[in-house]
């Protein structure tokens, strides 16, 4: 199986499949990173790994559909067979999200359908979900289609709320469980344990 990301900061989902990929526990080779931020520590991450990297974005390509088929373009160039959007902030274009229909997974920092939808990225989801009082937040993979945090939920963990957590304590606390279960998750698809009728 070959992984591509399309990321937009950090990437430390990124990494971490990377070193999965690295150790043994993930049977897959991460083929190639996307990222509409040239300046994306994503992007400085692929570059030391030795993956192949490129930045595409509004800026190296004005026109929408462009950038859509530059986007395809660069998936198809290195096979990539499954696309993790890892802290992506942007919505793929219609080329990218019939021709791989199935095969693009986000990962999302709260338990979706709650806390999803634009605006709902990074601090703020972690505000809004203290501010509902809830009890546990947690961890949604989902495929990607044409609206935000909205495709079919494939796998979902919790994470618990503790007393004193503060947005930053929390934001960590799931970020942590994040990179563990986005490679347990990513492992359950390699060994059939997690349908994905388009991938297997
Ligand atoms: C993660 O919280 C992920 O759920 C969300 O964006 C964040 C990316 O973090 N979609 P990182 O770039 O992987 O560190």
């Amino acid at each position: 199986m070959n992984i591509a990301f399309l990321a937009s900061h950090n990437g430390s989902n990124m990494q971490e499949v990377m070193d999965a990929c690295a150790d043994g526990r993930l049977q897959a080779t991460p083929c190639v990173v996307i990222s509409n931020n040239g300046n994306s520590k994503a992007l400085a991450r692929a570059k030391r790994e030795g993956i192949p990297n490129f930045h595409l974005s509004r800026i190296t390509h004005p026109d929408p559909d462009e950038l859509d088929k530059a986007i395809l373009n660069v998936l198809e160039q290195y096979h990539s067979t499954l696309i993790i959007l890892a802290g992506y902030m942007r919505r793929l274009g219609a080329l990218t999200l019939s021709k791989y229909r199935g095969k693009i997974l986000n990962i999302h920092p709260a338990l979706l359908p709650k806390y999803g939808g634009k605006g709902m990225y990074g601090i703020h989801v972690h505000r809004a979900v203290l501010a509902a009082d809830e009890k546990y937040t947690g961890v949604t993979i989902h495929i990607v289609d044409e609206e935000y945090d909205h495709g079919r939920i494939i796998a979902q963990c919790t994470v618990d709320i503790l007393p004193g957590d503060t947005e930053d304590i929390l934001a960590k606390r799931v970020l942590e469980k994040e990179h563990a279960f986005l490679v347990e998750t990513i492992s359950k698809i390699i060994a059939g344990e997690i349908n994905l009728p388009a991938i297997q």
